[in-house]
């Protein structure tokens, strides 16, 4: 399918069918634009000799139903072709308004449902392509799917308006219409296919260089504090100005590029109607000539521009071919739209075991085994904590038992059935998450504890039962506003410690039947840690627990603890009893 057809395919029915009103408007807007001048044309001719009204039939009929004396009759018809005009002017304005509306509306569309799409891929794809391209395709590349409509809609209505003035120049001198039409627009032609190439040329790197914008602002602002603390913003100025300056060079010639042959063209054009002045009045009898001359001059006057923006508008078209390109590209492959799964899966509950059998998994074709043939039985009810040297494979092996990643070999099954893309949605509504570093909202602390819920759904008994079993309660009371006070997304106005118990209590919030805590009380002190972790377990009724530590206190809490190695798990029982029995 072609690009464009990918988008219209992605447009919803109303929007399909306001593009095909916008043509008909389109095709009415150069209409009563052309009507317009040759009203202002008759009318010119009408005054200039009241004798023509006699000769052209219409006129004739009216001025005998009309009645009255010919100046009567002359100011009616100011009147009416005045009323053309203005009808003109008004449909205009309309469907301006109307097409750039429209064309807003489908660059949000595309960008909804690409980001839905990208929202719905599995973690594994979000590991591999990283957020830098995704979020550039979402908000820069999107708006170039809105430019591009709105002049491919100038064009439209341009090439309508100028095939009008043509035929209607034709019609009154068919020598000048040829004329005018080869010299002007063989003239933009000419300029056009000198350019095609550079244009598209200039496309990609522009989407490049929005792409690598991005990351430079975004990764700025993520790591300011090691920013900061290296002094290295002269280093990000230099990077943001590199790739800023090598954009608007872009931009810059681009726009260069749409705008200069105009100047070329109106010096020719106006040296053609100094040679069209010469032809005219050669043949024609005086005052009819004038006549036709102001005609071919106005029309000109409208010709032009016309072409000009013919012209532009394909500049722009051309420049924006390889975002069109690749926004296509990207909806073919998430082709999910928004809203379509509004049902909450229904939770699974968990009555026997979570069981991993010979698991493997590796994050590239080609990359070495993160875990090798990993088995391991989590019985409903228990603790089980996991252990092991950074980057030994533990949250890999959570993502795992979670679903976010599906494994290479082997299988994990929830009470006997097997987790797959069928049970995954259901297993994840169960379970709990709290990450290594919790990711803060900009909102409420009541609405980071109850994430993803709107505030009138909140159920606030709930979010302070949450926060007492996080331990969370007595920081959150003791803040300004207490669970309505704002939190910042960068989580600044938080300690390490308190964003993880605010993580806590959000996967506490969901009364999982399973709750993962993965290195999730690392930046507690050892007593605080003690007595969360204690609380966790103390209030857990039937839920089973996945704790991932490296502290020995922790571990000594969990009922079965393992290690992983090298890709491999090995339960680590009896040691771990004398050591601690030694300590204390
Ligand atoms: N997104 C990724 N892409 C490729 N490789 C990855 C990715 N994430 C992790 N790895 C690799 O997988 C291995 C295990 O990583 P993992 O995050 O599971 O370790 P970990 O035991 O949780 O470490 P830590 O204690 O530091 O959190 C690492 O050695 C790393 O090289
Ligand atoms: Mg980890």
């Amino acid at each position: 399918m072609s690009p464009l057809g990918v988008i219209w395919t992605t447009l919803s029915r109303s929007q399909r069918r306001r593009f095909v009103v916008l043509q008909f408007l389109s095709v009415l807007m150069a209409s009563s634009t052309v009507l317009g001048l040759a009203a202002v044309m008759v009318f010119l001719a009408v005054l200039a000799d009241p004798a023509l009204i006699d000769g052209h039939a219409p006129l004739r009929v009216l001025q005998d139903l009309v009645g009255g004396t010919s100046q009567e009759f002359m100011r009616l018809l100011g009147a009416a072709f005045s009323l053309v005009l203005i009808s003109s002017a008004v449909l205009n304005v309309l469907g301006t308004r109307a097409a750039g509306r429209f064309a807003y509306s489908v660059g949000d569309r595309i960008r909804e449902v690409l980001f839905a799409g990208y929202l719905r891929r599995d973690y594994l794809f979000h590991v591999r392509v990283g957020a830098g391209r995704l979020m550039d395709n979402v908000l820069n590349q999107s708006d170039r799917v809105t430019l591009t409509l709105l002049n491919g809609q100038l064009l439209f209505t341009n090439a309508v308006l100028t095939l009008l003035v043509v035929v209607s120049i034709a019609v009154v001198n068919p020598v000048v219409a040829a004329v005018g039409v080869l010299s002007l627009g063989g003239g933009y032609l000419v300029f056009y296919r000198l350019v095609r190439h550079r244009l598209a040329a200039h496309g990609r790197l522009q989407a490049s260089l929005g792409a690598e914008r991005i990351a430079v602002v975004e990764q700025s602002l993520f790591g300011i504090k090691y920013l900061l603390t290296s002094r290295a913003q002269p280093w990000v100025d230099q990077r943001l100005a590199a790739v800023t300056r090598a954009m608007s060079g872009s931009m810059a010639e681009t726009q260069f590029i749409g705008r200069f042959p105009k100047y070329v063209l109106e010096c020719l054009a106006g040296v053609a109607l100094i040679a069209c002045a010469l032809f005219v009045s050669r043949g024609a009898a005086n005052g009819a000539w004038l006549a036709q001359l102001s005609f071919f001059g106005l029309a000109g006057f409208r010709l032009l521009p016309a072409i000009q923006q013919i012209y532009a508008a394909l500049v722009i078209l051309r420049n924006n071919r390889p975002a069109i390109d690749n926004i296509a590209a990207e909806l073919l492959s998430h082709p999910q739209a928004p809203a379509t799964d509004t049902s909450a899966p229904a939770p699974i509950s968990l009555q026997q075991a979570i069981e991993l059998d010979a698991v493997s998994f590796r994050y590239a074709p080609h990359a070495r085994r993160v875990l090798d043939e990993v088995s391991l039985r989590i019985a409903a009810g228990s603790v089980v904590g996991i252990t092991g040297e950074s980057g030994s494979g533990k949250t890999t092996l959570v993502d795992l038992v979670l679903g976010l990643l599906s494994p290479e070999n082997g299988r994990i099954d929830i009470d006997g059935r097997r987790l797959e893309d069928a049970t995954v949605p259901g297993w994840q509504a169960s379970v709990g998450y709290v990450p290594q570093d919790v990711m803060i909202l900009d909102a409420s602390v009541r609405e980071n504890i109850a994430f993803g819920l709107a505030p009138g759904e909140i159920d606030e008994a709930r979010v302070r039962e949450a926060a007492a079993g996080a331990g969370a309660a007595g920081f959150i009371e003791s803040l300004p506003g207490g669970y309505a006070a704002r939190l910042s997304a960068n989580g600044a106005n938080l300690s390490g410690g308190q964003r993880q118990r605010i993580g806590i209590a959000r996967a506490l919030y969901r009364r999982p039947v399973f709750l993962v805590l993965d290195e999730a009380t690392n930046a507690l002190d050892r007593d605080s840690e003690r007595v969360v972790i204690d609380a966790v377990i103390r209030n857990r009724g039937a839920r089973t627990l996945l704790i991932v530590a490296h502290g020995a206190a922790l571990i000594d809490a969990c009922d079965r603890v393992y290690e992983l190695r090298e890709g491999t798990l090995r339960e680590r029982v009896p040691p771990l009893v004398p050591v601690r029995a030694a300590h204390e």
